[in-house]
């Protein structure tokens, strides 16, 4: 074998394993193509790591993945681990990875599918290829949060009632270094460049757009669109085609890819890679969550987690053709008529029948 890489899998919970799986199979036949070795690491993240050793994210998880080539995560969390204290819940798990791992870049496209245009909620959803640039490991999920009992003496000196708080706060540095690698992604792609914030609101915002307007400059060939989220929010279902790169910050970038996601069809569609400083390893995941309702039935959809895989060849090892081949496999197994249970509408009440997990990772292998 002339080429070989290791990749560690962080199953996770909920559907995770099953379409992590689903991805690791067809990595490994498109790889086996190109005489490209795959070691596979297994982890444990997330509730399963609760359950394994009382925490969500063990050291060694942490260790062995930055000792890895490149991460692929499924999903986590669940109802399982609904009461468990703050500190120990399953999303801790991610984000402490992408902290760990330092993965400031959370890249998430969303494509309409020519086949899959009927499973999109728009009337006319055109053609919709845009790609989301969220910062991942700043602003209010990292910012400083607590809370002060009722009768706490609060900073001003007064007491009141029990408060709860949680902090939005980015620095320069944050900002640009995302901001760079939004202007280097629309340099190759139409050019576009939306810039999400709420700067009417938010001082942090106008941070954002005061930076984004200065590095403007140095792209005189990207046309910097800004608007506030809840525009935003309005315009990708009004004119969602339009889009090109959209870069926010982590919160909203969390809430706009889940409704860029569902414009497209569906969630189990939609790929994401988080990467951060130069060979550091990224880590690649469906964004989709752990569908507990959906676990270990054969229904949950691979096909996000499929594409995060070839994500992950393009992005971390330059492999475009093991990438291109997954995708277009995947492209044909749509055209093939397969579907899983999410993207079975096409049109005028009509369905086609869904095919499982298992079966719709074999067609697309059949397909490589
Ligand atoms: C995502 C998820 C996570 C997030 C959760 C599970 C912590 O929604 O990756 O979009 O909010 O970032
Ligand atoms: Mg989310």
């Amino acid at each position: 074998m002339s080429k070989k890489y290791t990749i560690a899998v962080i199953p996770g919970d909920g559907i995770g394993p099953e379409v992590t799986s689903a991805a690791v199979e067809v990595l490994q036949a498109a790889c086996a193509q190109r005489d490209i070795e795959i070691e596979i690491n297994e982890l444990t993240a997330g509730g399963a790591a609760i359950d394994k050793f009382g925490i969500p994210l063990p050291q060694e998880t942490i260790d062995k993945a930055k000792a890895s080539d490149a991460v692929l995560l499924g999903a986590v969390g669940g109802p399982k681990w609904d009461n468990v204290e703050p500190e120990k819940r399953p999303e801790k798990a991610l984000l402490g990875l992408r902290q760990g791992l330092g993965l400031y870049a959370n890249i998430r496209p969303a494509v309409v599918y020519s086949e899959l245009m009927d499973a999109s909620p728009l009337k006319k959803p055109g053609n919709i290829d845009l790609v989301i640039v969220r910062e991942l490991t700043g602003g209010i999920y990292f910012g400083k949060n607590g809370v002060y009992q009722s009768g706490d003496k609060l900073p001003d000196g007064t007491t009141k009632g029990k408060i709860a708080f949680d902090t939005e706060s980015y620095s320069e540095g944050e900002i640009n270094r995302i901001l760079k690698i939004a202007f280097e992604l629309s340099m190759k792609r139409r050019k576009k460049l939306t810039l999400v914030d709420k700067a009417n609101v938010l001082v942090s915002s106008r941070l954002w757009r005061n930076l984004a307007s200065q590095m403007s400059f140095d792209y005189p060939e990207v046309e910097l669109e800004c608007l506030y989220v809840d525009n935003c929010a309005m315009q990708l279902i009004s004119r969602p085609s339009s889009f090109d790169v959209i870069v926010t910050s982590n919160i909203f970038g969390d809430i706009l890819s889940d409704e860029a996601g569902q414009i497209v069809g569906s969630v189990g569609m939609l790929p994401s890679a988080s990467i951060g400083a130069p060979r550091t390893p990224g880590m690649f995941e469906p964004i989709h969550g752990s569908a507990p309702d959906l676990a270990g039935r054969d229904v949950a959809n691979p096909l996000a987690s499929i594409l995060s895989a070839a994500m992950m060849m393009r992005t971390m090892f330059g492999e475009e053709e093991v990438a291109a081949s997954i995708e277009l496999a995947v492209k044909k197994a749509l055209a093939t008529g397969a579907r899983t249970s999410d993207i079975t509408f096409i049109g005028e009440g009509e369905h086609i029948t869904p095919i499982g997990t298992r079966a719709m990772t074999k067609t697309v292998i059949e397909n490589l």
